[in-house]
Formats: C-alpha cells, sequence, structure tokens
C-alpha cells in the first residue's frame, strides 16, 4: 500500500517506519493515525519482519502530538471517538507480536509521547523532549498516556508531569525511567537498529510469546501472571524454535531461528 505519511524502510526483517509530516512535526491527524495503523497491522502479518522501529522524519520532532488543528473543531462526541481511535493504534502496538522500538529523534509530546510509551521500550537522542502539554490546552492526554506513563514511572511522578505540562529533556527522561537509553543525535538510529538486529537473530516465537506475557500479565494478578507465563512455556515447547534453540546449545553451534 502507498502511504502519503510514512516512510517504510525494510533491511534484513528489520523496518523502519519513519512518520513524516514535516510541515506539522509529524503530528498526528486522522490519515496519519489510519496509515500507522494499517502499516502497522501488515508488518504485524509479515513473517519475514523481525521487529520494527517507529521514528519521525526531520531532526525536530519524532512527534509532537495529536493534531491540535483538526481537534479543534471536534464535537465531544467526536473527540471520543478520535482518542478511542488513537488508543486502538497504541493496543495494537502492544498486541503486535513483533517487537517495536520508538527511536526518539526529537519532541515527543502529547499523544507523540503516547506513541512512544506504546512501544515496547524507548531510545532517544540527546536532544528528544518529552512532556504532556495537554492540561496547557484544557485537555488531558487521550491516548493512553494517563494509563501508560503511570504503570511504567509508578503515580507520583507521572502526576507531575501530567499536571504540570512541564516539557523535560532526555537526561531526565532517562533518570525517571521513560527512555531506557539516550544517544548523541548521529548515532540514535544506529544504535536503535544494532539492538533491533540483535533481538531479530533470537527465537522469533519466543521474542513474541515474551511480549505476550510481559504486556498480558501486567493487567494480571501474580499469582494469573505466572500461570499464564507457564502456559506460554509449555506451548512453546511444541516449536521448532525451541528444538533449534536447545539443539544448538548443545551441538555448540549458532541457532537457526524459523518462527514456527
Ligand atoms: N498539531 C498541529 N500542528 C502542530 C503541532 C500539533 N501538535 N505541533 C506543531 N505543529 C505545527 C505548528 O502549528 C507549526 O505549523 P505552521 O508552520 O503552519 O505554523 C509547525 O508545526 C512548526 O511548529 P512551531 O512553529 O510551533 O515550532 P517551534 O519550534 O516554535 O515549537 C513545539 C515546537 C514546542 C513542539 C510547538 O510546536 C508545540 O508546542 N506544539 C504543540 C505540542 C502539543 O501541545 N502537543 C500536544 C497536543 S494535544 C494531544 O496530543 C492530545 C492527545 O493526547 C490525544
Amino acid at each position: 500500500m502507498e502511504y502519503k505519511n510514512l516512510l517504510l524502510e525494510n533491511n534484513d526483517g528489520i523496518t523502519t517506519l519513519t512518520i513524516n509530516r514535516r510541515e506539522a512535526l509529524n503530528s498526528l491527524n486522522s490519515s496519519v493515525l489510519a496509515e500507522l495503523e494499517c502499516a502497522l497491522y501488515e508488518l504485524d502479518l509479515d513473517a519475514a519482519i523481525k521487529a520494527v522501529v517507529l521514528t519521525g522524519a526531520g531532526d525536530k520532532a519524532f512527534v509532537a502530538g495529536a493534531d491540535i488543528k483538526e481537534m479543534s473543531e471536534l464535537s465531544s462526541f467526536e473527540a471520543h471517538d478520535f482518542a478511542r481511535r488513537g488508543q486502538r493504534l497504541m493496543l495494537l502496538i502492544n498486541r503486535m507480536r513483533k517487537p517495536v522500538i520508538a527511536a526518539v529523534n526529537g519532541y515527543a509530546l502529547g499523544g507523540g509521547l503516547e506513541l512512544a510509551l506504546a512501544c515496547d521500550f524507548i531510545y532517544a537522542s540527546e536532544k528528544a523532549k518529552f512532556g504532556f502539554p495537554e492540561v496547557g490546552l484544557g485537555v488531558i492526554p487521550g491516548f493512553g498516556g494517563t494509563q501508560n506513563l503511570a504503570r511504567l514511572i509508578g503515580s507520583n511522578k507521572a502526576n507531575e508531569l501530567i499536571f504540570s505540562g512541564r516539557i523535560i529533556n532526555a537526561a531526565k527522561a532517562l533518570s525517571w525511567g521513560i527512555v531506557n537509553e539516550v544517544f548523541p543525535a548521529d548515532e540514535l538510529l544506529l544504535k536503535v537498529l544494532e539492538t533491533a538486529r540483535e533481538i531479530a537473530g533470537k527465537g522469533t516465537l519466543g521474542v513474541a510469546y515474551a511480549k505476550d506475557a510481559i504486556v498480558n500479565g501486567l493487567s494480571m494478578t501474580k499469582e494469573d501472571g505466572f500461570r499464564y507465563e507457564a502456559s506460554l512455556f509449555g506451548v512453546l515447547f511444541a516449536t521448532d524454535d525451541q528444538k533449534e534453540g536447545m539443539g544448538a546449545f548443545l551441538g555448540k553451534r549458532a541457532a537457526q531461528f524459523q518462527g514456527k
């Protein structure tokens, strides 16, 4: 499919998906949301793709939020629908079998931070900036930000960031546990791709099931999460990937996983 607002580049089973709407700092309007949903859905179905890297075009923004111009015209009903559409995209990223890594290269504000938080983890450039300016616009984060940020860093820090609308730099985001690592701007994509390649070399089903256990286990009691983990662990013993992984270890050779 042809995308107006996205660039897709595939290299050795890793897709770099770039949101390319520079004139509005890659902000998310309805058509960007629809294209992202479609592209990520297709990537998830493509057995040749092992990992996805999500980033923003240009050197200024990852995504500067949901599109304020478009939102300013919405009725209450339409705003609810818009939030649900954004949330559906965030949940799709959680449900994907592939890991999705956010490479935050600039502003990640509002819906942009929500998009990064929906990814499996975040690497950032030293120039990245993070925040939820929504209360300054008279609204709240609507693409899952109140839920995902509080779950990630705890409600006290989430409260401070969301209530103040303050914008924090990459070092602060690192110290708060929002991002995993910070790199000089010109190294960010290389470092993210390095990690994506490392993941792509592991058991495809193992990575997919680990994601499933972590994402779904977070909304379970610990005991139910343990039970869920054990059932996925058991299922993996019916796969070729498990036989290949353990056989390769015992045979002192590198494993070649087929994802089945
Ligand atoms: N929506 C629509 N357009 C946006 C935008 C957004 N979120 N962010 C930036 N733009 C547009 C600007 O309007 C401007 O367009 P024009 O050239 O046509 O005027 C262009 O992108 C460049 O932006 P600036 O001139 O403002 O660039 P700057 O360097 O001076 O400032 C910025 C950068 C601090 C990121 C500033 O653009 C800004 O504050 N943007 C809005 C950030 C924001 O509030 N995001 C949250 C949105 S609400 C939300 O996301 C709700 C939700 O949870 C679903």
